[in-house]
C-alpha cells in the first residue's frame, strides 16, 4: 500500500513511540529510557495509549474493561480519539516547545495497525485513512518495536497474574495474529521501526535504544 501524503514526523525528532505485544517489556525500556534522558537533560514526557489525558483514561477504562464485544471499527475509533486528544492537548504543544523535549508514547499507530487492522481483521487501509488528517497525522521520529514470541508472552503474563484486560483474554490465535501484524506493519508508516529482539537481556536493549536515539539528528 502506499503511504498517504499527509503523514508529518515532529521537526525537532521528539516524538518517539514503543510497541510490542503483551509482556513484551515496553515498561521496563520506558523507563531505561527516560532515565537516561533525565540524566542527560532532556525533559521527559511519557504518555500512555490508550489513555494519557483525563479524558483518554475514560475511554480506556471503557474499552479495557468492556464487558460487551466491541465492533473492530467501534475500537478502532475509539483508540483514535484518545490519541487526537492526547496529541492536542499533551503532546504536541509538548514537543513543538524545544528540541530538549522529549516525548516517549507506551503505544501509538503501529498498535492500531497490529491489533484492529490485522488482528480483528479491519484492514491497514481503514487505520491508515482514520489518520489522513491532523493532528492524528502525525507519526513518531522513531518507533521501538520489542520483538517476542507469543509462548514467551503467555509465560511472562502468568508470571506476572494479573486480571485479565479485553485484549488480554483473547484466544492464542488472536497473539498470533498480533505478531504477524507487527511485522508487516513494519512499512506501512514512513517512519523508522526498529525492531528488537524482546528476547535479548534488558541492558542490552536498552544500549541499542540509546544509540538509535542518538542517531536521530537534532
Ligand atoms: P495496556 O494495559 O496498556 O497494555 P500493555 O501494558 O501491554 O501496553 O492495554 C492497552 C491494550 O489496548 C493492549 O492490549 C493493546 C490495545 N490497543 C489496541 O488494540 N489498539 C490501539 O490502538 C492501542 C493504542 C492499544
Amino acid at each position: 500500500m502506499e503511504f498517504i501524503n499527509s503523514f508529518k514526523q515532529p521537526e525537532n525528532n521528539n516524538l518517539i513511540s514503543f510497541e510490542g505485544i503483551d509482556g513484551c517489556g515496553k515498561s521496563t525500556q520506558i523507563e531505561l529510557l527516560k532515565n537516561y534522558l533525565d540524566k542527560n537533560h532532556y525533559n521527559v514526557l511519557c504518555l500512555r495509549e490508550p489513555g494519557g489525558t483525563k479524558f483518554g483514561e475514560k475511554l480506556r477504562q471503557a474499552i479495557l474493561e468492556s464487558t460487551e464485544k466491541l465492533s473492530p471499527s467501534a475500537e478502532a475509533f475509539l483508540f483514535a480519539s484518545s490519541r487526537a486528544q492526547l496529541l492536542e492537548e499533551l503532546a504536541l504543544p509538548f514537543i513543538s516547545k524545544s528540541k530538549r523535549n522529549i516525548c516517549i508514547l507506551d503505544r501509538y499507530i503501529h498498535s492500531s495497525l497490529a491489533y484492529q487492522g490485522f488482528a480483528r481483521s479491519l484492514g491497514t487501509e481503514k487505520i491508515i485513512n482514520i489518520h489522513n488528517t491532523y493532528p492524528l497525522n502525525v507519526i513518531p521520529n522513531i518507533t521501538f518495536y520489542l520483538d517476542i514470541t507469543v509462548e514467551t508472552s503467555t509465560k511472562r503474563q502468568e508470571n506476572r497474574n494479573q486480571k485479565k484486560d479485553y485484549f488480554e483474554k483473547e484466544k492464542l490465535k488472536f497473539f498470533e495474529k498480533l505478531v504477524d501484524g507487527y511485522n508487516a506493519s513494519e512499512n506501512l508508516i514512513p517512519n523508522k521501526f526498529k525492531k528488537i529482539n524482546g528476547e535479548l537481556d534488558k541492558s542490552e536493549i536498552h544500549k541499542i535504544i540509546v544509540q538509535d536515539f542518538e542517531n536521530l539528528k537534532r
